[in-house]
């Protein structure tokens, strides 16, 4: 979603600004802009579109080595250039741009109306830089018109502010993250640490309820009440500069292919072969926590909560134990029973959706302990929960998530794996599960020497109106991921069921030529799963099927793809690749925009 960079130094801030924008494209935007100061007036540029677009309006140079710069998901007022940030204050004298939501924006325009101030843009964002120019008319500095407009606010902001006739920068975060990052003389700020690596490793992450006021040479951070900060400085990793597209067509074609190696980035020294368990450190789980927890339960959105619900499975299958998986959202607002001696595993690709931050901020206040299965180092929801799992898949800059989602899937088998072995999974089992996992990585790049015939089952998807997904047991949940992939990227409508539900409604979708997807690994679901295939066919719809390689079920699809075999528990990692490729090749073929679906966001950060 929105995303925010600015730079305040001894070079011209306008290329940096743009360049940072180009790096923040990724999270889903509808229109962007930047606001150079020069030390006498600030400049700001617009544009609805892409970067590109704001490109081809800049001026040749533009004078100035301060400036902000945003990308807006538009939320409150529609997709127009006087809607797009920066926005500036009636007088002119102070621009800013704002992630979040400023819940009582409303209220606030009212009182600003009252005084003679009307906005122009319809969004929530205009009313702060209006408020603080009221403020800052009244004789407040800058710093304490910041202040005093952020305490009468409800709501989430990352806010970077310019004031003309002062030589700095403001920045202030609730909810929305800002990263400060300080530099050889100039100092940048940012929403995500992919923009910042490429001046600076050293960074900052400011917390809730921060207020900093940056200069090139240092920045200082106060709390909303004026109380003096101690920052402190975070390294990044090397790897979240190196998002880069190479030879590559897409970032989705990249990081579908960057999954074997991302695999083993996830499984790498987590797991104790000889005595078949894993060894997850960053959870700090001692002995008697993993002993006593009565339930586990797990949280995410989207592809997240799919890898959160094959951790469910898992979890039973190895620990035991009771499992639950849940929509982060729905988790929050069912006011859901808080049992603090269970183990709560929050799992996030960005580490900054906010209906996942909002249930694991529930969960703490009714004492129970949540566990981040996260990517994005330090990013919000690793900082809040302070321990868990870095799932390792380095930046995934693709909106549709893949290698975030099997590196999840292999974070919560060892989890599981460490579980079960502190409970009733046998040392031989554990190994066996152990010694498949370590596979994966290799079994995932023989599948892609030969990735079947994608493009006929691409044929059949690109002419359909709806398409069914069908599969059993943990592949009831990979049918979910796949039906997802190819909806929100070639936006055909797909429906995805557990494969002995289908005869309870969805088979009254299916006429002649239907495509649909049905995966059946050979676990012990497989019969059953080849029944629903039957009643598919008898209704003259077209099959595409995924199975493992030398399976005699090969023959029942219309369309077979094959995929190496690998133990029952691990099939996800393997059956999921296809429907991403399926996914990807139609979204092509259909000539959509693939990087970057409409109306999606990478990290969303809203509720
Ligand atoms: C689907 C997709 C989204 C995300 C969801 C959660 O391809 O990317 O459904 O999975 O928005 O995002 P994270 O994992 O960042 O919490």
């Amino acid at each position: 979603m929105c995303g925010i960079f600015g730079y305040f130094g001894h070079q011209q801030a306008l290329p940096i600004l743009v360049e940072g924008l180009r790096r923040l494209e990724y999270r889903g935007y509808d229109s962007t802009g930047v606001a150079v100061d020069n030390g006498n007036s600030i400049q700001t540029y617009k544009t609805v579109g892409r970067v590109a677009d704001l490109k081809a309006v800049l001026p040749d140079e533009v004078q100035g080595t301060l400036g902000i710069a945003h990308t807006r998901w538009a939320t409150h007022g529609g997709v127009t250039e006087v809607n797009t940030h920066p926005h500036a204050s009636h007088n002119g004298a102070i621009h800013l741009v704002h992630n979040g939501i400023i819940e009582n924006f409303q209220q606030l325009r009212r009182a600003l109306a009252s005084r003679g101030i009307e906005c122009v843009s319809e969004t929530d964002s205009e009313v702060l830089v209006q408020m603080m120019a009221f403020e800052l008319e009244k004789g407040a500095t800058p710093l304490e018109s910041v202040q005093a407009t952020l305490r009468r606010l409800r709501g989430t902001w990352g806010l970077c502010i310019l004031f003309r006739d002062h030589d700095m920068m403001i920045c202030a975060r609730n909810g929305s993250p800002l990263i400060i990052g300080q530099g050889e003389g100039e100092t940048f700020v940012s929403s995500d640490p992919h923009p910042l690596t490429a001046h600076t490793q050293r960074v900052v992450y400011l917390e809730d309820g921060d207020i900093a006021v940056i200069h090139p040479e240092s920045f200082t951070i106060t709390s909303t009440k004026g109380q003096e900060i101690e920052p402190s400085i975070t390294v990044l990793e090397n790897a979240w500069g190196e998002a880069e597209l190479g030879d590559a067509p897409h970032y989705m074609y990249k990081e579908i292919y960057e999954q074997p190696d991302a695999l083993r980035q996830c499984i790498a020294g987590r797991v104790d072969r000889e005595m078949g368990t894993g060894r997850l450190g960053g959870m700090g789980l001692d002995h008697s926590t993993l002993v006593q927890a009565p339930h586990v339960r797990l949280l995410g959105c989207g592809t997240a909560a799919y890898a959160a619900e094959i951790g469910q499975t898992l979890i039973e299958k190895m620990g035991r134990i009771p499992a639950v998986s849940h929509i982060s959202s729905e988790f929050r607002n069912n006011d859901t029973v808080i049992n603090p001696k269970a183990i709560y595993l929050a799992v996030s690709q960005s580490g900054e959706t906010a209906d996942t931050i909002s249930a694991i901020k529930e969960i703490k206040l009714k004492g129970g302990k949540v566990f981040g299965v996260v990517n994005v180092v330090g990013s919000t929801i690793a900082r809040l929960c302070g321990q868990g799992v870095y799932i390792h898949s380095g930046p995934e800059q693709s909106v549709a998530s893949t290698k975030a989602f099997t590196n999840m899937v292999a974070a919560l088998a060892i989890f599981s794996t460490q579980l079960g072995r502190t409970r009733h999974l046998s040392k031989e089992d554990g190994r066996d599960l152990i010694h498949h996992l370590q596979q994966a990585p290799h079994l995932m790049e023989t599948y892609f020497e030969d990735v079947g015939p994608i493009s006929e089952a691409v044929d059949l998807l690109c002419e359909a109106s709806s398409v069914l997904f069908l599969g059993r047991g943990l592949s009831a949940t990979v049918a979910k991921e796949g039906a997802l992939k190819l909806m929100e990227l070639a936006y055909i409508p797909c429906l995805a069921y557990p494969a002995g539900e289908m005869k309870h409604g969805p088979i009254a979708l299916l006429e002649e030529g239907s495509p649909v997807v049905i995966i059946a690994p050979n676990d012990h679901l497989k019969e059953k799963t080849l029944s629903a295939l039957h009643e598919v066919k008898a209704r003259g719809a077209k099959v595409i099927l995924i199975h493992e390689k030398g399976d005699s079920i090969a023959s029942e699809g219309d369309v077979s793809i094959a995929v190496p075999s690998i133990h029952p528990w691990l099939t996800p990692l393997l059956t999921v690749v296809p429907l991403q490729l399926m996914a990807y090749e139609t979204a092509l073929r259909l000539g959509r925009d693939v990087d970057r679906p409409r109306n999606l966001a990478k990290s969303v950060t809203v509720e």
